[in-house]
């Protein structure tokens, strides 16, 4: 695992854009498997900015979210379809049909599998971004005696809930189930970049990059098996942390 530390949030989130800019540089046919929460939403207008500088064409990018709320429909402002859509697609030159976000409503088991055929199909993500949640939750495969490895419907637990009250008007409207893709879903990724900021993470970046131990109640702990995994951190974090490099 490969830790980043860079001065500030926002050069974080420009290491990061540029290594999807040269990936689809590369590959322009790239799969990216995104994220959404408060973390990747500078790295997203950063995106938007280099796709209007004409730096990257994504017209034949595809994109798998790594989860949804279950019981919010897409048209829900704190839907993960409608954060994609109007923090990211609606803003470049992706083709709507090329993104996929898991569905909040109806069968949500179904919607698990649907969310484990995406993933799966055209072969693994070129890219996967993620962030972490403060119990070191990677997309919403919580901390627990034990992970799953597909996609499946996760029980939120209440540290999440609370850190996602902030974007509800209340905390009872925080749905408190979600589709998620697995842990093996996400280490199957060719690269997974991880971005992290702020003091409430240290305790999950703590246990990420400052030792070799890998535990099921800090799910990022299994990064620590990936061949190309990178944490970006700022200054900071890593400062807080006790990272030296
Ligand atoms: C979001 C996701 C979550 C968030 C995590 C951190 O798709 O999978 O794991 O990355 O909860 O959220 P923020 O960035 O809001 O601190």
């Amino acid at each position: 695992m490969k830790v980043i530390v860079t001065k500030s949030y926002d050069e974080t989130c420009t290491v990061i854009a540029e290594m999807i800019r040269d990936l689809i540089a590369r590959k322009p046919d790239a799969k990216l498997g995104l994220a959404t929460g408060g973390t990747p939403v500078p790295i997203y207008q950063k995106l938007i900015q280099m796709n209007r500088e004409g730096q990257i064409d994504f017209s034949q990018v595809h994109t798998v979210n790594l989860d949804e709320y279950c019981g919010i429909p897409g048209t829900h402002e704190q839907s993960y379809r409608y954060f994609m859509d109007s923090n990211l697609f609606d803003h470049i030159n992706i083709p709507k049909a090329n993104t996929f976000v898991a569905n909040g409503m109806g069968d949500f088991e179904a919607n698990a599998q649907e969310l484990e055929q995406k993933v799966r199909e055209g072969g693994p993500a070129d890219f996967q971004l993620l962030g972490i949640g403060n119990n070191g939750h990677i997309a919403f495969n919580e901390a627990s005696d034990h992970l799953i490895s597909v996609a499946h419907v996760e029980n939120l637990t209440e540290s999440t809930i609370n850190a996602n009250a902030r974007f509800f008007e209340k905390k009872e409207d925080v749905p408190t189930r979600a589709i998620t893709m697995g842990m093996g879903d996400i280490l199957a990724a060719k690269t997974v970049v991880l971005a992290a900021t702020g003091l409430a993470k240290v305790p999950a970046i703590k246990g990420l990059i400052m030792d070799d131990v890998i535990t099921t109640q800090n799910p990022s702990t299994l990064l620590k098996l990936h061949e190309n995994a990178v944490v970006v951190i700022d200054k900071e974090l890593a400062d807080a942390v006790g990272y030296q490099g």
